[in-house]
């Protein structure tokens, strides 16, 4: 058996935090697809990293150079993981202050070569390219495998009208991101010619009619 660490990072300000929310259903559904895969050889150990309950650490850090050891626990779960799901607000067309001063603290190269899951929350679905204009390049620049699927939740998703919708592409993001860690084989959608009757044998049936 392989055992994956994951570490979670959540940077939302409110309590209750929608994007807590949205990290913890990603999360669920990485670990759902990971026990799935390989015949449930594989596992996953999760740790959470809820930002704001290290924002004054964060603020002492960058001023001072030096982290706490609340903060230290937390950047060493980041750095030694095995893949990283990562889920900020959205503030002003781009990802959060906070969210940043985490990421600026990070050891150098503790995110290269390393899958990261990507998802944000947002008032409008109008700022949902927000994942791709910022965080796709800051993690680029980091050096992360950054899964090509990503989940941005807006308000308005977590009504009961799109809730299912959003429920899809977690589904859908969490099977990609835990093949991109076990290394799985893609996951090909059916093909509905896959089992058609052949048209030789079709004629065959009309001609004894
Ligand atoms: C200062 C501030 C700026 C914001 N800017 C945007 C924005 O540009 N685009 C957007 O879609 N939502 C924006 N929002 C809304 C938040 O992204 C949204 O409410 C988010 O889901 C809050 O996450 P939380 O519940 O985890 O705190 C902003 C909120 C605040 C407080």
């Amino acid at each position: 058996m392989t055992t994956s660490h994951l570490a979670v990072i959540t940077a939302g300000l409110t309590q209750p935090s929608s994007t807590r929310l949205l990290a913890d259903r990603l999360t669920e559904a990485v670990v759902r697809s990971v026990r799935e895969t390989n015949d449930s050889t594989d596992d996953v150990v999760v740790e959470v990293v809820e930002v704001r309950d290290v924002a004054h650490d964060l603020t002492n850090h960058v001023l001072t150079g030096f982290a706490s050891p609340e903060l230290q626990v937390r950047l060493d779960a980041i750095a030694e993981a095995d893949a990283v799901i990562i889920v900020t607000p959205i503030y002003a067309a781009s990802f959060s202050g906070l969210f940043k001063m985490l990421i600026d603290v990070l050891p150098a190269d503790a995110l290269r070569d390393t899958p990261v899951l990507l998802g944000a929350t947002g008032g409008t679905s109008r700022h949902s390219l927000a994942i791709d204009h910022a965080l796709r390049p800051l993690f680029a620049h980091l050096g992360a495998l950054v899964a090509p699927v990503a989940v941005f939740a807006a308000s308005v998703d977590w009504g009961s009208q799109d809730a299912g919708l959003l429920g899809d592409r977690i589904t859908r993001a969490g099977r990609s991101f835990a093949g991109l860690i076990t290394g799985a084989s893609k996951v090909r959608a059916s093909d509905p010619f896959d089992d058609v009757t052949p048209f030789a044998e079709l004629l065959h049936g009309s001609s004894r009619a």
